[in-house]
């Protein structure tokens, strides 16, 4: 046996060999805190680029949502914050879990199951070169079956036909309720038709292939084969976000004085 084959030897690497790990663990850590925050938030301007269809090859993510304004609404009254709080730095999803920022919901009104709202939410309106609206982009979220999908829903300046949708973050299962993310599903969504002819919310799942034939097909949208719950969450959460517990007053303001 040579003379480090001791079991005090062992444990004393051992021990050594633990606190170096840690403090390794540890700073990369703290050291790599600021770059995750900031790649962060690269990834949600990314998503809110491509929910408008705004990702343009060669431009980068901070050029194009350069054109972006980011603002505060009142859920209740749908008016603009014009004080209080910074816009950019403003999390609606953790002011959703804050019982000083939100509201809860009643069964009737949480279609979206989401339990609860934050009282203020944040709006993202992209312009065009000339500085005028070109579209609106709203946080949406709502349960599917296994998950709340989170994602983003864009309008055209009307503040009633979509622009696009996409979502962000979910775990619904790949190659079920997962195919609202692929790019043929989404394709669908340009040119939909939030409200009726009464202002009420209408965009409904359809059971198989939406095509022109189909009367009101503006209004209805493909369901996903296999995933009818997803769907039908897809389905409730707009329903929410574009009713009078969600952005409803907001864009009815938009629909009938402009931004
Ligand atoms: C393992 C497993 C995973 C599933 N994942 C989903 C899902 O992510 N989204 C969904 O809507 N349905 C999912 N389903 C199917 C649902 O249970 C249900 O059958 C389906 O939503 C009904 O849609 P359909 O009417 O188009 O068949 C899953 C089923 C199984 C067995």
């Amino acid at each position: 046996m040579s003379s480090n084959d001791t079991v005090s030897k062992t444990l004393v690497v051992a021990t050594l060999l633990c606190i170096i790990c840690s403090v390794v663990v540890s700073s990369s850590a703290v050291l790599l805190r600021a770059k995750q925050a900031e790649n962060k938030d690269l990834d949600r301007k990314r998503n809110i680029l491509a929910a408008a269809g705004l990702l343009t090859e060669g431009r980068s993510i901070e050029e194009l949502f350069a054109r972006i304004e980011v603002k505060l609404v009142d859920f209740a009254s749908g008016d603009y914050l014009q004080e209080g709080v910074n816009p950019q730095g403003y999390d609606q999803r953790k002011a959703a879990k804050d019982s000083a920022q939100n509201t809860l919901l009643s069964s009737q009104e949480d279609i979206a199951s989401i339990k609860q709202r934050a009282n203020i939410g944040v709006v993202y309106l992209a312009k065009n070169e000339q500085g005028e609206l070109q579209s609106i982009i709203l946080p949406v979220h709502g349960y599917g079956l296994w998950s709340t999908l989170y994602g983003f829903l864009a309008l055209e300046k009307d503040a009633k036909t979509v622009a696009g949708l996409g979502f962000y973050e979910h775990a619904e299962t790949p190659g079920l309720g997962g195919e609202v993310d692929n790019p043929v599903w989404k394709a669908q969504w340009s040119g939909k038709k939030l409200y009726n002819a009464q202002g009420q919310p209408d965009i409904k799942l359809y059971k198989g292939k939406v095509t022109d034939q189909i009367p009101q097909s503006e209004h209805k949208f493909d369901s996903l084969s296999g995933a009818t719950i997803t769907t039908r969450g897809v389905q409730n959460l707009l329903e929410f976000w574009v009713g009078d517990r969600g952005f409803g007053p907001y864009l009815k303001k938009l629909q009938s004085e402009g931004v």
